[in-house]
């Protein structure tokens, strides 16, 4: 079976599946293997990865994953100790995580625990036997071996894991183990005397020089009546645990603590009280950034324009319609520690706004006097007192793009300015992608970082990761 190498896909695959994964609360592995999986699901035809097996119309074939798959899938060895009755709640613990657990019996796990109770908790066909041809005709264990996330040993007795530090691949359980390309984890049980012997020493410490991990043993009672001391396998829950944390390690929260303030999508200025002034924002961008800012960990507090968006996951949202109603709830949302003005406010607004419909009258057409908006962007980068310490614009430009955009930070006192083009020939506006510029002030000068075009949520990851390295980097330099 081949295997995929994340690194080595197209930048904007990359970007997508990051911000797919940071979104869902998963590792990029776990992203692919669920993307994969829905693409399965809605497949028309039948799924036949595996070809029957030869000569063998009544026997079973080796399962095969069907529907949405599994976030996760563990191969769970089970050796022969007493402590194998609690790999049948391991399986359980594993199994309520979302983890899909095939599981391997040795000969001598077969004396604990048997094979039916073990299918009947895991859902799957257990193995036990290298020389099963039902299973072997594909080379069933290095499919075992390497077509799961994680190895977990557990109970994995003295024998185990004597078998395994020294390459033996004699019985389905060490062929596995030495077969395999995926972490494995031990989850030893033994009794004190064998745990202290200076072969276990010996192979624990080969074991973990192979980089092999180890949860337990702990200390407590044995089985042997009267015997105690360090050997007794980990708790289920413990084991279960310890393989949720290396399949799933926690995201990267790069703005965890920091409060971020975003303003998305357009406003609307009201003429009469049917009849409104508009632009054609649909707030995609601004939505995307609060996004990633809330997957990169910050509170979110997203103060939106009339858009036809749902709320982002996780976000404080306050909708507002106007300029002043959204510079009102800017405002009232301050502090922060990062502040993004990504909404196409309305220039202007109509002073002389009717109470009621404007009637078509002989007069002619109603005589509209404009007022200008406030600049939300500007009065918060100039506030003295409750500045964000980073304060990023954007320039919506049709024209002279860089220069108007440099002119803008200097002239509302941004630190950062997001500049994109969105004259209609590059369906920005409304659209799905954008082509940005990050201008920002750097050792005293203004720099210009083009990016390459991307969908407004990759222009939101990349600008987010921007910020996060910001935040610990001291060469910020203030609005002058
Ligand atoms: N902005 C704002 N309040 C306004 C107008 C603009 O907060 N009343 C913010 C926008 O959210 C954006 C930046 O200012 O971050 C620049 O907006 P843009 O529409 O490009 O520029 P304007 O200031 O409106 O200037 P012009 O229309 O002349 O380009």
């Amino acid at each position: 079976m081949a295997s995929l190498t994340i690194r080595k896909l197209d930048e904007g695959i990359k970007t997508y599946l990051r911000l797919r994964s940071a979104r869902n609360r998963r590792s990029v592995e776990e992203e692919v293997r669920v993307i994969l999986g829905e693409l399965i699901e809605g497949r028309e035809e039948p799924l036949t990865p595996f070809a029957a097996p030869p000569a063998a119309s009544s026997s079973t074939p080796m399962p095969q994953r069907s529907g949405a798959l599994p976030e996760a899938s563990v191969t769970l060895i089970i050796g022969g100790g007493i402590a194998a009755y609690k790999s049948l709640d391991l399986i359980r613990r594993l199994k309520e995580r979302r983890i899909e657990v095939r599981c391997v019996l040795t000969k001598a796990a077969q004396q604990f625990v048997t094979p039916l109770a073990v299918s009947a908790l895991s859902h799957e066909r257990v193995y036990t036997d290298l020389f099963d041809p039902q299973s072997e005709f594909d080379a069933g264990h290095i499919r075992l071996a390497r077509e799961c996330d994680l190895i977990v040993v557990a109970p994995a007795t003295a024998d185990l894991m004597a078998k395994m530090a020294n390459g033996h691949a004699d019985d389905l359980a060490s062929a596995i183990l030495l077969a395999t390309n995926r972490k494995v984890l031990l989850a030893p049980a033994m009794n004190p005397l064998m745990w202290n012997n200076a072969a276990t020493r010996r192979n624990v410490a080969q074991l973990q020089r192979d980089g092999v991990m180890l949860i337990g043993p702990n200390s407590g009672e044995m089985a042997e009546a009267g015997e105690a001391g360090i050997g007794r396998m980990s708790e289920a829950i413990e084991i279960a645990a310890a393989a949720e944390r290396l399949l799933r390690p926690p995201v990267p929260r790069p703005l965890a603590g920091k409060r971020v303030l975003i303003t998305a999508g357009p406003t609307h200025e009201p003429i009469d009280p049917v009849r409104y002034i508009a632009n054609r924002s649909s707030g995609k961008q601004g939505f995307a950034i609060a996004a990633a800012a809330q997957a990169a960990g910050a509170e979110v507090i997203l103060v939106s324009g009339p858009v036809d968006l749902g709320d982002p996951h996780g976000v404080t949202v306050k909708h507002v319609e106007s300029a002043r109603q959204m510079l009102e709830q800017v405002q009232a949302v301050l502090p922060a520690d990062i502040a993004i003005f990504a909404a196409a406010v309305a220039d202007w607004r109509v002073a002389n706004e009717g109470e009621q419909k404007l009637k078509k009258t002989s007069a002619g057409m109603p005589p509209l006097q404009l007022v200008e908006n406030p600049d939300i962007l500007a009065t918060i980068a100039k506030l003295t007192d409750k500045r964000p310490p980073l304060v990023i614009g954007f320039a919506a430009e049709t024209e002279h793009l860089i220069d108007n955009a440099k002119s803008k930070l200097a002239r509302k006192g941004c630190d950062w300015i997001v500049a994109n083009d969105v004259s209609p020939a590059t369906g920005v506006m409304g659209g799905d992608r954008n082509t940005v510029h990050l201008i920002s002030r750097k050792d005293g000068e203004i720099a210009v970082d083009s990016w390459p075009v991307m969908t407004k949520e990759q222009v939101a990851i990349e600008l987010v990761a921007h910020i996060a390295k910001s935040v610990t980097d001291k060469s910020l330099e203030p609005a002058s």
